[in-house]
């Protein structure tokens, strides 16, 4: 099969396209699946920097969305056969032309929906679901400020909180990106590069700030947030691509009565599976309804795979970017 191995921690260079030995028949409860689409993402940066939570030592073959074809069902196998089209969760090892998953974490690729849509849907929308629903509790009506709102997590929020009834604010720091929010729903989208806090307590008018604040970036903006949020407001903490965590300042929880909300999606996927798995069903239906679509500005040849990790890097991508083939 066709790879591409990451030979060392770096940056993009040090990915190279390979000829690696296909994988052993699945074993129990596993699928094989031939690759058509994978997503790359802030994850693949991190993880070839040596720099995720789960570092696994070079070579290593990089990825872990994607969508294709079932080519082989080991012992067990309940809900596939040869020839469905899955999307399969993988730890490592989606940026190859073949792999093996688990069963429990594949799904069939929701009615109407590409190989290419397919393989970075469940990441990203299962996040931003999990996070606005679940662990903050949104309701119809509240407001919401998405940070990252351009990116592949953050144009899910989007589509999530518009779906179930909430005003957004976007922010996002170019005009391209701005407008790919208000197209994906947004009712309103900022630049928060010179600060943000004025301006939502504008939007916000006589409610005084929003109800939930999503953070991929953290650092700064976490701080400048906090001053964002109306009473009994949540923030949920989805990431740190600012720099690093931050130290809320717990005068600014006591008086409005706040409260930061840790987000992991392998929170829900890992420790309660059965609320995972319920997520995934509905997150797929509503998706065969049309009502959720992930956005690809970006589409890559697999060879081309440090093109695209550079192009996560120099934040070019607005929503998601795939590698096909
Ligand atoms: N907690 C979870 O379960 C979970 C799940 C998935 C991802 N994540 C994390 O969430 C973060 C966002 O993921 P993503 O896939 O949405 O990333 P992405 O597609 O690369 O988008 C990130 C966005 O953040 C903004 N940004 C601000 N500062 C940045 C910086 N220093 N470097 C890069 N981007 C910066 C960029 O928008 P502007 O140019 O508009 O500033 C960019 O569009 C990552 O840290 C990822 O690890 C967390």
């Amino acid at each position: 099969m066709k790879a591409v191995v990451c030979e060392a921690f770096g940056g993009p260079e040090v990915l190279a396209l390979r000829e690696l030995p296909d994988p052993p028949p699945p074993g129990p409860g596993e699928l094989q699946v031939r690759i058509a689409a994978r997503g790359v993402q802030y994850v693949d940066v991190l993880m070839l920097a040596g720099k995720y939570q789960f570092r696994p030592d070079p070579p290593f073959v990089p990825g872990n969305e994607a969508a294709g074809e079932v080519v082989a069902v080991g012992d067990g196998v309940t809900r596939f056969k040869i020839g469905d089209k899955v999307m399969n969760r993988v730890r490592l090892g989606a940026f190859a032309t073949l792999a093996n998953a688990k069963e429990v974490d594949c799904d069939a690729v929701p009615a109407g929906m590409s190989f290419e849509e397919a393989a970075v849907f469940r990441g990203a929308h299962h996040t931003a679901y999990h996070a606005l629903m679940q662990r903050g509790r949104l309701k119809p009506g509240e407001w919401v400020l998405i940070h990252g709102a351009a990116g592949g997590i953050g144009i899910a929020a989007i589509q999530v909180a518009k779906l179930f009834g909430a005003t957004v604010i976007a922010t996002a720091s170019t005009d391209e990106k701005r407008g790919a929010c208000l197209k994906e729903g947004a009712d309103y989208a900022i630049d928060y590069r010179d600060g943000f806090r004025d301006k939502v307590k504008e939007l916000t008018g006589a409610r005084d700030g929003v109800d939930i604040v999503y953070d991929p970036i953290g650092a700064q903006v976490f701080d400048e947030s906090l001053r964002c949020l109306a009473f009994g407001g949540r923030i949920l903490v989805l990431g740190f691509l600012g720099g690093g965590p931050s130290t809320p300042r717990t005068n600014y929880l006591l008086i409005k009565c706040l409260e930061v909300i840790g987000v992991r999606l392998g929170g829900v996927t890992e420790h309660a599976p059965e609320i995972g798995r319920a997520n995934t069903k509905l997150l797929c239906e509503l998706a065969a309804q049309g009502k959720l679509r992930p956005r690809i500005s970006h589409r890559f040849a697999l060879e081309e795979a440090a093109a695209a990790v550079q192009a996560v890097i120099d934040r070019a991508i607005i929503g998601k970017a795939v590698l096909i083939g």
